[in-house]
This record gives C-alpha cells, structure tokens and sequence, in this order.
C-alpha cells in the first residue's frame, strides 16, 4: 500500500513538472498575441462564424492554443479554419460573415477549405487584406462571380477556388497577379472565355480551369508560359487550340480533354522537353498525328488521346519510349502495322496499352511485350497470337485460334480494300462452316494412320514401363517418396470426384447474387483455366470465383483441381470453400479471397502516399518470404505428396498471398501425380531425353517435378530482376534474355549481380549477398537438363539459408569427405551435381572462360577459395546447405 502510493504522488509531481516545462519550452518559442485590437478582431470571427470553443477557448492566448492561428511577433499571420464545424447555432445561419479579418494587417493566409461558406467573396478582400500571399477557399460553397477587387491582391502567390458554386466570368484584373504560382479554379460554372491577361502571370506554374464552362479559344499568351509545369483545361467547351504552344518549356502535364477542338489541327507541341503527361482525350481532335508527336519529350509516360476522330497511323517513336506506362489510343480511326522489333525490354515497365476500337491490320508483334495490359479488342489484327501475351483482350480481330473474332468475309473485305490478302490460316469458324474438303479428309486419313503407329509403340513402351517399375518398386532406395501406385493418377474424364473435402456446394443464383451477375466490375482476369470474379458471399465473406467454361476449357480441368483438394489439404495452397457444379456449361470453384492478389500484380503497386501515383515495389524482404514460401509449396507437392505431384504451371500469378505476403499457391487445374518415381529407371530416362533437352519450352506436357524447378527458377529470376511476365512467358521469348542475365549469376564475382539487380529495389551490402544468393540459386534451377536441376527441398533449405550458399563453412570440405563415402543415396546425388559442371557449356559466358562459366552451377565455392577450385574441377565441392541437410537426413 505505502508503495502504490509513493509512486501516485511521484507520477502527479512528474506529470506536473512536465507540464511546467511544456509551457517554459512553448513560452520561448511563441510570443503571445500583444494586439489587443486582434485578438477582439478574433473574437469576432469567432463569433460571426460561430466557431466552437473547441478549437479557439475563451480564456488562454489565441497564438499559443487556439488551432489554425499562426502567430509571428506577437502578430496573427495565418488562419486555418480549414475542415472547422460549427457551433449548433452556427449552423442555423451560416455565412461567409469574416469583416473582421480587415483588422489582421499582417495576414498572409486564410485558409477555409471544406468550411461552409455559403456566400459571395466580399469585395474587401482585394481592397484590404493587401498582405494576403495565401488564399485557399476551397470546397467552401461560394456562390457568384469572383470580384473584380481580387486583382489587386499583388502578394498573391497562390489562389485556389476550386469546387465551389462559382459563376459568370472571370476577371481579366486575375492577370495583375504577378506573383501568382498557382492559379486553380477548377470545379465552379465560369462561362465566357478564359481571359487574355491570363498570359501576363509569368509566374504561374500551376493553371487549373478544368470541370467549367469556359468556350472559346485558348489565349495564345497561355502558350508562353515558362514556368507552367500542371495545364488543366479538361472538360471544358474550349473550341480552339493557340498554333503553338512551344513556350511551355517547363511543362510536365498537359490536360486539354474533353473540349471540343473541332477545327482539327493537332497542337503543335514542339519545345516542350519536359512533359510526361499528355491527355487529349475525347476532344473532337481530327486529322492525323504530326510526325514528330513523339519525339517531343522522352520522359513521356501518359498519352491519351482516346475517343477522338484521328486518322493515320501512329508515329513509330511512340514504341521506342523508355518510360511509357500508360498509353490509350482507343476509339479513333488509326490504322497501320505495329513495328516489327523485337522490343528487348521484356515486361520491364507495368505498363497498359489500349489501342482499342480503332482500324490497326497486320500481325502482333514483340513490341507489346513491354506492357502488362493491353486491349486490342475491335481492329483488324491478324495471325496468331503471341505467347507472351496474357493480360490481353484480342476480341473481335482477325486473329487465328482466338474466341470472339470478326467474321471472315469482314477481315476477308478489310484486307481487301487495302490491297492486302487476309491470311485465314487456322481460323475455327471456317473449318466449321466450310464442308470437309477431299484435302482435308487426305490430311485425316494420314494423321490417324500416323497416330495408329504411335498408339502401338506407346502401348509397347507403357508396358516396358510398368515392368521396369515393379522392379524399382523392390529397391529399398528412395527418399521416402512412393512410386505412383496405379490407382493414384488423376481421375480420368467423366469419373465423379468424391465431394468430401471440397467445401460447400453453392447454387447458381447464389454466386450470380455474390458476383452481381458476373458483372465485368468484378472480372479480376481471364485466366487460362476460366475467369476469375471478385464476389461476396451473403454473410459477407469476400471470394473469388473461377468460372469454367466447359465449351472452351478442357473437360475435364475442373475435376483434376478438385480431385487436387480431395487429396491435397496443407496451409500453403488456397484454400477452396465450395463449388457449384449445377450448370452443364459452366463449372464455378470458389476460393477464399486472397487479399494480396498475386505476385505478378503486387511486385510492384501504385504508391498510395505519394501523389504522382509511382509505383513502388516490394522490398527484398518481403521477395524473399514469397520465395521460401512458394518453395515450400512446391517441396510439398514434390517430397510429401505420395506420389509426387507436379504442379505443371509455376508462374508469379500462380503465386497468391495472403495480408501478410505468405504463399497460397493457385492455378491448380493442371497438377498431376508423376509419371513414374523420382528415380527413373535408365530406360524411362533415354526414352524422354528427347522431350527433356527442350523442357522448358514445352515442358508441362511432361509431368515431371523438375519442370517445376525449371518455372521456379524463373519466378526467382523475376523476384530478382523484377522483371514481370519472365515467368509467364515461353523459352522461345526469353532465351534472349536468359543469355543475357545468366552470365551475370557468377559464383566468383558478387558485384555482376548489380548489373541485373531490380533497379527499383533499394539493396543494401548485407541483402545484396543474399541476392546474390538467390540468383545462384535460380541459375541452378534453370539447368537444360532436367536431370541436373536441384530437388525442391534443397532449393526450400537454400531459400531459408541464402547465405549458406555463398558462405562456406571452414568445416563443410572435412564433412564432405566424411558424408559422402556414406550409402548410396548421398553418393546418387553427389554424382548429379559432379556431373553438373559439365553442363554449363550450354550457357556461354561474356567474358570468362569455360570452367569459370562451369563453376558459377554450382552452389557453394567462395571467391577466396575460388583458385583452388579453379583446377579442382574433379573434386567439384557440394553447396554446404545440402550437406546438412544430408546430415540431418542421415540422423532421421
Ligand atoms: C475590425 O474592423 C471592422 C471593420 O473595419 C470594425 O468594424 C471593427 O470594429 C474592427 N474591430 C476591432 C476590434 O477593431
Ligand atoms: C489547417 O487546420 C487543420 C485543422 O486543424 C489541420 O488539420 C491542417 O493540418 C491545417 N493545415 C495547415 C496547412 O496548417
Ligand atoms: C488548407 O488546409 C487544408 C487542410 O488542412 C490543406 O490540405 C491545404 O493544403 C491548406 N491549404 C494551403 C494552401 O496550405
Ligand atoms: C484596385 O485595382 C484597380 C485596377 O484593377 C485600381 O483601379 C484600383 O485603384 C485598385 N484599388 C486599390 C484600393 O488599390
Ligand atoms: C515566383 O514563384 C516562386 C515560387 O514558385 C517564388 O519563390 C518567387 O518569389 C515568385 N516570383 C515573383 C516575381 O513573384
Ligand atoms: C484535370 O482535371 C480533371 C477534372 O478536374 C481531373 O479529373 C484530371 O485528373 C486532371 N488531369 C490531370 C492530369 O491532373
Ligand atoms: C480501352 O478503351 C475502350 C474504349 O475507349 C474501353 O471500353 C476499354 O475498357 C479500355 N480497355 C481497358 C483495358 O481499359
Ligand atoms: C516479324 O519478324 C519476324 C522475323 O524477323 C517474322 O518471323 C515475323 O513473321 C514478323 N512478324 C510480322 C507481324 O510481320
Ligand atoms: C489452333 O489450335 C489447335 C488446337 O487448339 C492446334 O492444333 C493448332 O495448331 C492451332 N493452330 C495454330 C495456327 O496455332
């Protein structure tokens, strides 16, 4: 009791001296307010706007409690009503009432914004408050016409108006305001024309007129002004463009949409060197494009001239860009090719293309690589479809082997009246309307003898197959991972799923009242597999829902998925709470909502502090944790699952993640057990080395764990290099890129890896070696030969242990010696990495020479021991995290 006690009374003296202090610390910096004229002058404010006492109390000094006074020498110099309330009675009468501010003579800002302001400005604000630099009334409900007495606030330096109930003209006297920087009236019913004077304010760099009424034509003197970095003239009636508007030398965003610039000449945008956004939408533009639009600024990153009448082809510089992200063309009548580079900048930027609705032909080639969203629904593109390309709309083209194309007599007649013939080649609406022609039933007659022949020797080999297995079966070796038993394969087509584990059952009309009807809102994507809807349960539980599409999906894709869940339930998978299986052609899973969406859409996100919109991207923390969990899901699959099973479509947007980043791999429609066990007889292994050696290429056809760790190795490459879409796209598209970037995985030199390291990842020395890491080991897994990539769990053991892998263990070379002449499963797997080192020469290095290019697969020499092992190639040293792991295998 004495104790508590004491501490009460030293913790009310503590508090007290504190408090003392504050007001000491406060009472130097501040002076108190010393115009008694002033202070009754807020009083009265207080009053006529009815205040709170709140925020301005009766009794202490205005300068040191009140909120919103700025005080300067005992002096009011600022007032910040801004977001204020009102007294009840306040609010029974509200007006703009603040005469008394004409006392203030040092005032030099009033900010009221979001205060209630029902009201005209008064004419004494520009007769008076001649100090005034700020003046921020924005959102305040003013009504009226701006006074001509503003024009004589000459200090202003900024004078914002927007939102408000404004109306009528706008003062020419607004150009006396030569200090002006910032000019926004965006948001009122102005009407007449923007005035002429408007071209004197020199000063200005930021002019904001837009969401008015304003006709006419734009001020040429507004063309002149170099300081302008933010012109908004959008939705507007302004009818005519000044012929130059070169003299804005410093502008950085342009935004003259939704006008109507009928007089067709587009702007002569020439000497503007800084703009990165240009905005010309729906603006009644017509005419074609100057030649040079796009050379005007390299740092353009925005262009929208959507919904005009523009005629023409698009300038080529438009592709070669370095920092597009955002590019809307759609709705107008552009025509021409797409240029035939090859762009190398895979998936470098997250950037959206629309070219949408307009009259573009020809082929799609790589440049579209380079954007992550492109629509070229509505033009006349034909050919086939690039394999890079997956968040695409290609409706309604001409496109071969694509869903929802023009007809052929429209492609047939739009190609023609070009000169050009339409290249029909594979187009599934003529194999259907077209009879079978005599060609096409020889072309049958051959293929179905050929496929007789094939079922033969396929009959022949299975059986080789199931007699090499039933001896395999016998051995004692194995790492405790079962050969497939018969039974166990993926049901076949048509057989019924066992329910059980696959949640609940929900009715159509339940997941029609969840997704508003599949309403396009809620479409996250078309998957490969169906399309994915955002949705909500009734007791308001957020989902995702696959709609399968039974017409253009694989019969029988849906049942593998939930024959996967039957047999498959571990915390790294997302999780599936039910299905609707109702409708004959269309199937619905529904899985829990994964806030975090997944990788290849949050690498990188909008930066929602800053306002710019710029995009950050996830720290090499957060990459690390994505990684070590997804290798632990696909370890699962791989170690645990009897028999193994391969996932067959590792990619970054198979890779969902919860609120906390961790792993909830998807895309399970196409896993399926192993064929045969991990450990192939050497018959299996001749017979599929020719599929193997190109793997990668075509590779989920074949169901075998290493492919796996061949995706794998390239999700880490994108965690890497953040490059998006390296793990989407086909070998043929990133072989290129591959050799380039591989040569800069060394295991001797730390510091190539900054040449590939994301740019926009900020990595300190102690990550980088952890990077460096990472990188080694997705070179590893990106070995050609299937055969020679590392298990799953030892690429998990090294993603929990980066540094393992580049940091050798004084000790590591006297275990290997003593693990490895144990038993022979060790001595199996040492074998394949000696025998590694002989593959790399299918990775041509830069600069080094064959052994170092050789050295660099393997996981563990250090630069120090580097010489030794230079002309050690025999001894090949084992990466130290497998060893133990050996160890503590051995021990189980
Ligand atoms: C402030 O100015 C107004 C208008 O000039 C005047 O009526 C009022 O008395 C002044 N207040 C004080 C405290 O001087
Ligand atoms: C203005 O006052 C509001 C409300 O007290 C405050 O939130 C805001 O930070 C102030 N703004 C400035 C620029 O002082
Ligand atoms: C006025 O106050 C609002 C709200 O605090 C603030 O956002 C705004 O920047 C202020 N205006 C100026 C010109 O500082
Ligand atoms: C305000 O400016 C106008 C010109 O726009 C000028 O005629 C008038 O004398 C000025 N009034 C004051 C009080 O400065
Ligand atoms: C022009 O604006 C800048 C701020 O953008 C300001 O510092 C400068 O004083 C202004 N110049 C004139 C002449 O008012
Ligand atoms: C221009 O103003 C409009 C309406 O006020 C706004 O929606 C648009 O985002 C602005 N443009 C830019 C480039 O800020
Ligand atoms: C592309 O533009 C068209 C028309 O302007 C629009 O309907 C469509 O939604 C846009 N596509 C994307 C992906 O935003
Ligand atoms: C682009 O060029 C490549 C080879 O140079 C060629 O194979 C391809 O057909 C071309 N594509 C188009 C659309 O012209
Ligand atoms: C079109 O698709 C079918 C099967 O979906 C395929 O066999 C054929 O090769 C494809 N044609 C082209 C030109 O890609």
């Amino acid at each position: 009791m004495v104790a508590v006690a004491v501490d009460r009374r030293f913790i009310f003296w503590f508090g007290l001296l504190l408090i003392f202090l504050c007001f000491e610390v406060t009472f130097q910096q501040i002076q108190p307010l010393n115009s008694t004229k002033e202070r009754e002058s807020l009083l009265q404010l207080r009053a006529s706007l009815g205040l709170r006492t709140k925020e301005w109390p009766r009794k202490p000094d205005p300068c040191l409690i009140w909120d919103g006074i700025t005080c300067q020498n005992g002096r009011v110099v600022g007032i910040n009503i801004s977001g204020f309330r009102r007294t009840r009675i306040g609010r029974r009468n509200p007006q703009f009432s603040v005469d008394a501010l004409v006392n203030f003579t040092l005032l030099h800002t009033f900010n009221a914004s979001n205060f209630y302001l029902p009201g005209t400005i008064p004419d004494f604000f520009g007769l008076r408050l001649n100090s005034l630099r700020v003046l921020d009334l924005r959102s305040c409900s003013i009504v009226n016409a701006i006074p001509n007495t503003i024009g004589n606030l000459t200090s202003l330096t900024a004078l914002y108006l927007s939102d408000n109930n404004l109306t009528g003209t706008v003062p020419d006297s607004l150009g006396q305001l030569s200090a002006l920087s910032v000019l926004d009236l965006s948001g009122n019913s102005f009407t007449g024309s923007i005035p002429e004077s408007f071209g004197f304010l020199k000063n200005l760099s930021s002019l904001d007129l837009s969401a008015n009424f304003f006709s006419g034509a734009i001020p040429s003197g507004i063309g002149t002004l170099s300081r302008l970095q933010y012109l908004n003239l959008s939705g507007n009636a302004l009818n005519s463009l000044p012929a130059k508007l070169g003299g804005l030398t410093s502008l950085v965003d342009l935004d003259l949409s939704e006008n109507s610039f009928s007089g067709g000449v587009f702007p002569d945008l020439r000497g503007l060197g800084n703009l990165k956004r240009m905005i010309l939408g729906n603006s009644m533009l017509n005419g074609q494009l100057p030649a040079d639009l796009f050379t005007v600024s390299l740092q353009l990153q925005t262009v929208v001239l959507r919904k005009n009448n523009l005629t023409g082809s698009l300038p080529d510089e438009l592709w070669s860009l370095p920092r597009l992200t955002f590019v809307d063309v759609s709705s107008n009548s552009f025509s021409g090719l797409l240029p035939n580079s090859s762009s190398d900048a895979v998936g470098s930027t997250v950037a959206v293309l629309n070219i949408s609705h307009n009259k573009f032909y020809g082929g799609l080639t790589p440049v579209l690589r380079r954007f992550r969203f492109v629509d070229l629904s509505n033009n006349y593109y034909e050919g086939k479809v690039l394999d890079f390309m997956h968040n695409v709309s290609i409706d309604s083209n001409c496109l071969q082997n694509a869903t929802n194309q023009k007809s052929t007599v429209v492609c047939t007649s739009f190609y023609a009246d070009r000169g050009l013939t339409f290249d029909n080649y594979g187009r599934p609406n003529t194999t259907k309307t077209a009879g079978k022609s005599n060609k096409t039933k020889i072309i049958l007659a051959a293929v179905l003898g050929g496929l007789g022949l094939l079922a033969l020797l396929v009959l022949l080999l299975v059986l080789l197959l199931l007699y090499t297995r039933k001896r395999g079966n016998s051995s004692p070796r194995g790492n405790g991972v079962g050969p497939a038993p018969a039974g166990a394969s993926p049901p076949p087509p048509g057989v019924s799923v066992n329910l059980a584990n696959a949640g609940d059952s929900f009715t159509y009309h339940q997941l029609l009242q969840a997704t508003g009807d599949f309403n396009d809102a809620n479409l996250i994507k078309h998957g490969h597999t169906g399309d994915l809807f955002n949705g909500v349960l009734e007791n308001g539980v957020p989902v995702v829902i696959k709609r399968i599409d039974m017409r253009s999906t694989k019969k029988d894709a849906y049942l593998l998925e939930l024959d996967f869940f039957n047999k498959v339930s571990h915390q790294r998978f997302v999780p599936l709470l039910g299905h609707c299986l109702e409708n004959e052609n269309e199937k619905f899973l529904v899985y829990k909502y994964m806030p975090k969406g997944d990788l290849s859409n949050c690498l990188f996100f909008k930066n929602t502090t800053s306002e710019d919109g710029t995009l950050q991207s996830l720290d090499w923390i957060t990459r690390l944790k994505i990684a070590t969990g997804a290798a632990d899901a696909i370890s699962y699959l791989h170690h645990e699952c009897i028999p193994p099973i391969v996932h067959r479509d590792i990619q970054a947007s198979s890779i969902l993640l919860d609120d906390k980043y961790e792993v909830r791999l998807g895309s399970l429609s196409e896993a399926c057990a192993q064929e045969g066990d991990t450990h192939q007889s050497k018959i299996t292994r001749f017979l599929r080395l020719p599929q193997s050696s190109e793997q990668g290429a075509s590779g989920s056809s074949t169901p075998i764990c290493a492919y796996d760790v061949y995706c794998f190795g390239k999700v880490l490459l994108e965690l890497v290099t953040g490059k998006l879409g390296i793990s989407a796209s086909s070998e043929g598209d990133l072989k290129d890129w591959l050799d380039h970037i591989l040569p800069c995985i060394s295991m001797y030199d730390k510091e190539l890896v900054t040449k590939i390291v994301d740019p926009s990842m900020v990595v300190d020395e102690d990550f980088l070696e952890e990077v460096w890491a990472i990188a080694i080991v997705a070179r590893s897994c990106l070995n050609p030969k299937p055969s020679r990539r590392p298990p799953m769990r030892y690429v998990l053991k090294a993603l929990e242990n980066p540094l393992k892998v580049v940091r050798e263990e004084s000790s590591s070379s006297a275990r290997l010696k003593a693990t490895s002449s144990r038993g022979s499963w060790n001595a199996t797997l040492f074998g394949s990495w000696r025998q590694s080192s002989s593959d790399v020469t299918a990775v041509p290095t830069a600069s080094g020479t064959k052994l170092e290019g050789a050295s660099s697969l393997k996981l563990s020499a250090t630069s120090s021991s580097s010489s030794r092992r230079r002309h050690s190639n025999e001894i090949c040293p084992e990466p130290s995290f497998r060893l133990h792991d050996v160890e503590r295998l051995e021990h189980e």
